[in-house]
């Protein structure tokens, strides 16, 4: 529970900040969220989670089977790390190769770039340079040596004790709660977190992204991570998290019978997939799902998991469709996933973004469409009367001759 609590703290205040960032600084905005918020889901999500975990980890009996670890054992390895030299740090007792990969700088799913040689070189102040040259900083293959845990114990008494800083020159600093636990967090995600894909399920329900469209934000998702090296690891030994590479907009397609109004297909063909991969694989059932995750962009998202009942508690669900009065979406655990129309998959962001500045757009809110589900009559009833904010049921002609949707949407603060 107090995983939970933890958990649901810190997605909020990273949620909150993110918010307040739109919201506010749009110059900002860009730069956390690059390309429109495609490209930004996943870095928000990444490192969501990991805020959230480097803060639980160390209440590791909330966690079951092979995942437990004895703290004392890892502040021990923390400590020798920060008083011993490299060479010495290698030699700590982990079942985990070293690996000595390349890290691939590629174009980044995530938020800030941090300069990892200013790490570097902080580093090299505490421990001697290695005897053989390998094109990796200390810290990397210190981090390498730790298992998941591990990892995250060490990252979360890095953060806790975050160097102080008071500005920067990519972020924002009264937008944040704590620019420099934000930073520091940052980095250490950048640094340590993995997640692993299942190869397992065929296409077009998984490792298909649908690129177009009102639903392509789970599509992009899947396209950035299945192509990423920085995350993605290949043995699920050394992950963090596991993704759940199917999208529910394909899972649409493929199963759903028009005005059949019957989702029991699509779910139990979720809770056989889910149900093979824990019988293959010892993931699963370590945690009950836990630590696995998946991404929908499609309204059915939530409802397509209530086959599975751990599919459905305890999977991180990132969902643009994050209605927690349904009761499947929580917030704290899960994420919301900003939804984002993409008209031309070869230039995702042409139409995203443009306008005028904030402080330079007219419209405070701007709304229309139908007038479905119980909140929009609502919102309808409240802000119409609201001179600031353009609160329509379908946008009237009369109105979009002379201002089209797409102008208003560019033309409003929110
Ligand atoms: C951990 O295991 C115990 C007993 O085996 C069980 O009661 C508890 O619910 C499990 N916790 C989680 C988070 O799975
Ligand atoms: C490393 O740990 C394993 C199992 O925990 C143990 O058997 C082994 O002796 C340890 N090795 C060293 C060098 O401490
Ligand atoms: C931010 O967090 C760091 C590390 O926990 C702490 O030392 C510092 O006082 C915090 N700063 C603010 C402004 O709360
Ligand atoms: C995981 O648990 C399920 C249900 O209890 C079981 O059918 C499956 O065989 C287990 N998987 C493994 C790898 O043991």
């Amino acid at each position: 529970m107090e995983m939970i609590i933890l958990l649901r703290r810190a997605a909020f205040f990273l949620m909150k900040e993110l918010f307040l960032c739109c919201a506010r600084h749009r110059t900002i905005c860009r730069k956390l969220i690059f390309g429109g918020a495609i490209t930004t889901v996943a870095g928000a999500f990444l490192h969501m989670w990991f805020l959230a975990w480097h803060v639980t980890v160390s209440s590791d009996n909330s966690l079951n089977g092979s995942m437990q670890l004895s703290e004392t054992l890892n502040e021990a390895g923390i400590d020798k790390f920060q008083i011993f030299p490299a060479s010495s740090v290698i030699s700590l007792n982990s079942s985990i190769e070293v690996i000595p990969s390349v890290r691939i700088k590629g174009k980044r799913a995530g938020v800030v770039n941090i300069d990892r040689r200013k790490i570097d070189n902080e580093l090299k102040s505490i421990a001697s340079p290695p005897p053989h040259r390998i094109p990796t900083s200390p810290l990397d293959r210190y981090i390498r040596t730790l298992s998941p845990i591990e990892a995250l114990v060490f990252a979360k008494k890095e953060i806790e004790h975050a160097p102080i800083i008071t500005e920067h020159p990519e972020l924002y600093a009264p937008l944040f709660q704590n620019v420099s636990v934000f930073k520091r967090s940052y980095e250490l995600m950048e640094m340590t977190f993995k997640i692993y894909i299942y190869r397992d399920g065929k296409r077009p329900v998984f490792h298909y992204p649908q690129l177009k469209g009102i639903y392509a934000s789970e599509g992009w998702f899947m396209q950035l991570m299945e192509a990423n090296k920085q995350f993605v690891t290949k043995d699920p030994e050394r992950a963090h998290l596991f993704y759940l590479p199917y999208s529910v907009r394909r899972l649409e397609m493929a199963l759903y019978k028009p005005n059949s109004h019957n989702l029991r297909p699509l779910s139990n063909f979720l809770r056989d997939y889910v149900n093979m991969i824990a019988a293959k694989y010892p993931f699963w059932n370590r945690t009950h799902g836990s630590d696995h995750f998946f991404v929908a962009c499609h309204d059915w998202g939530p409802y397509t998991t209530t086959a599975h009942q751990e599919l459905k508690e305890n999977t991180i669900k990132v969902l643009c469709n994050a209605d927690i009065s349904e009761g499947i979406f929580k917030a704290g655990k899960d994420v919301s996933l900003p939804e984002t129309t993409i008209r031309t998959p070869r230039r995702p962001h042409r139409y995203i973004g443009g306008g005028n500045r904030v402080s330079q757009r007219p419209i405070l809110a701007f709304f229309a469409g139908y007038m479905h589900g119980r909140v929009r009559p609502i919102l309808l009833k409240y802000w119409k009367k609201d001179e600031d904010m353009k609160i329509y049921r379908r946008l009237p002609v009369h109105v979009s001759q002379k201002m089209s949707y797409v102008q208003h949407m560019k033309s409003m603060k929110y």
